[in-house]
Order: C-alpha cells, then sequence, then structure tokens
C-alpha cells in the first residue's frame, strides 16, 4: 500500500493549487476559446484543460503512485474509479460558465483522499484571492483564519443555494424548478452563484446557511464535503442517509436539524452515478 503522509501532499497540494491560481488569473479577464461538452451550457476552456494538466504533472512528479480524478480528463474519456489509493480528485476550474463570462466567482477545487476518506480539501477563488483549506480533523479555514458554518437552525430565517445546473433536459429543469418553487417562500432568500465548490465554501464559512443539488460530481463535491463538516456543518444524502460522494447529489447545511427541514420538500432527480 502507497505511503501517506497528510503534510507532505497538503504542501504540495497548496501550491499546485497556487499556481493553478496565477494560470487562470492571467485568462480572467481576456477573451475565451470555448468548446461545450454534454450540451451547449456545458462549457470548457483551455484555461480547464491547462490547469488540469499542471495538477496532473505536479502529482507524476511528486507522488507517482498517487491515482487521480479530475472534471477534463474524464470529459475526455478516463475512468472515473475511487479506489483506496490516495487519490486527488479535481476540478481546475468549478464555475466554468463565470470564468467564460468573466464573473469573479470561480475556483480550483482540489482533494485528496486515502481509503476513500477525504483527508484534503482546498478551494482556492484566485480573482477574490479567497483560499478555503481543511485537512481532516484539523478545523477549517479562510485565508489561514478558522471558519465556522452558522448556527442557523430555523428554516424561515436561512439563507439557502439552490443551483441551476449545467443541463437543458426536461427532467433536470424540471426538478429544478419545482425545488426551487417549493422553498421560495419558505426560507429568508435562494442564490444560485454557479460554482458548487464556492457554494460549499459558502456554507462552510457561515455565509449561507445551506446547498443542496442533484446533479454534482464528484469533483464539484469531494474538497467543499471536507471544509463544511470541518466547520462544523454536514454533508449529507439528500434523502437524510451518509453522503455518497459518487452518487451525484447531495445536501450540506449548517446543521443536521436544517438539512432535514428541507429534504422533505425536494423532487429528486435521478441520475447516472459518477
Ligand atoms: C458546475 C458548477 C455549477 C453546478 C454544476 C457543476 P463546472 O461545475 O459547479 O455550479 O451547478 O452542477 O457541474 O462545470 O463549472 O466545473
Amino acid at each position: 500500500m502507497t505511503e501517506f503522509d497528510v503534510e507532505e501532499v497538503f504542501t504540495v497540494a497548496l501550491k499546485a493549487v497556487k499556481d493553478a491560481g496565477e494560470i487562470i488569473k492571467e485568462a480572467f479577464y481576456k477573451k475565451k476559446a470555448v468548446l461545450t461538452k454534454s450540451c451547449a451550457v456545458d462549457l470548457v476552456t483551455a484555461t480547464d484543460q491547462a490547469v488540469e494538466k499542471m495538477l496532473i504533472g505536479r502529482i507524476k512528479e511528486n507522488f507517482p503512485n498517487h491515482m487521480f480524478i479530475g472534471e477534463e480528463s474524464v470529459a475526455a474519456g478516463e475512468k472515473c474509479d475511487l479506489t483506496d489509493e490516495p487519490t486527488w480528485i479535481v476540478d481546475p476550474i468549478d464555475g466554468t460558465m463565470n470564468f467564460v463570462h468573466s464573473f469573479p466567482h470561480s475556483c480550483i477545487s482540489l482533494a485528496v483522499l486515502y481509503h476513500k476518506d477525504i483527508h484534503i480539501g482546498i478551494i482556492y477563488n484566485p480573482i477574490l484571492d479567497q483560499m478555503f483549506t481543511a485537512k481532516l480533523g484539523q478545523g477549517a479555514f479562510l485565508n489561514d483564519k478558522p471558519i465556522q458554518a452558522s448556527e442557523e437552525t430555523e428554516l424561515g430565517k436561512s439563507l439557502v443555494i439552490a443551483e441551476y445546473g449545467c443541463g437543458w433536459d426536461i427532467q433536470t429543469m424540471e426538478s429544478v424548478l419545482k425545488n426551487i418553487t417549493a422553498l421560495m417562500n419558505k426560507v429568508h432568500g435562494l442564490r444560485a452563484m454557479g460554482s458548487a465548490a464556492l457554494n460549499m465554501a459558502s456554507v462552510a464559512s457561515g455565509g449561507a446557511d445551506c446547498y443542496f443539488q442533484y446533479g454534482s460530481h464528484v469533483w464539484d463535491i469531494a474538497a467543499g464535503t471536507l471544509i463544511v463538516r470541518e466547520a462544523g456543518g454536514i454533508c449529507i444524502d439528500t434523502e437524510g442517509g451518509p453522503l455518497d460522494l459518487m452518487s451525484r447529489r447531495m445536501i450540506c447545511a449548517s446543521s443536521e436539524k436544517l438539512a432535514l427541514q428541507i429534504i422533505p420538500l425536494l423532487t429528486p432527480l435521478i441520475l447516472e452515478r459518477d
């Protein structure tokens, strides 16, 4: 079995994410060449691909035995297999649509798992210079300062994030609209900011009280899951049970009490697993 030194891996991961941030910053306000993937609003740019390539290079150089799951590699046909080996799970730009429009709400999301436990989570918005980090059992941080999920437990006083997703199929659109309609007059406010990882970082740092989504992928939520939990929040399945990272559905919140008030209001969307 491969050795796993969390401090050593974290140091390499943090440096790689900072360097990836420079690539994103350099391209952010320029015109981008945009390609589509599964549909007309599922986008990829040369920057997504360049960041992912750079991160793969860093892993190979430093930890040749570690495994890798990345959004753009999977889009290009690589397998999405999560084993017990140390595995880096990467979204090179989460919030690609925002990036394309120079809307400053995009980030790099990187998690490192060992025996399927998330040991490291890093989410970095280089435009706003927000670096969220967590190591298993060691708390969560924003730019090195500890963060805490809110103490809100009441649905009626909660700020809830409900994403639109990036699909135009009828099933997805109906589920999104039903869920927004079901919640709209029961919460303080609803938001959709276009980056799953930054939504989770908002719950972890107390700015939002809950975020749920059907259709997210493991690379969107792996880092955020650890950061939310280390900040005192919860990440569970949208049916209320333990979270399965590959299930493409997740709800995170400041407390289980709050999540359990939202779950019965949701119309589920069944999707193929990662
Ligand atoms: C997307 C964003 C978006 C979420 C989608 C994700 P991408 O990730 O996180 O907020 O609604 O489900 O796929 O494609 O920008 O990396």
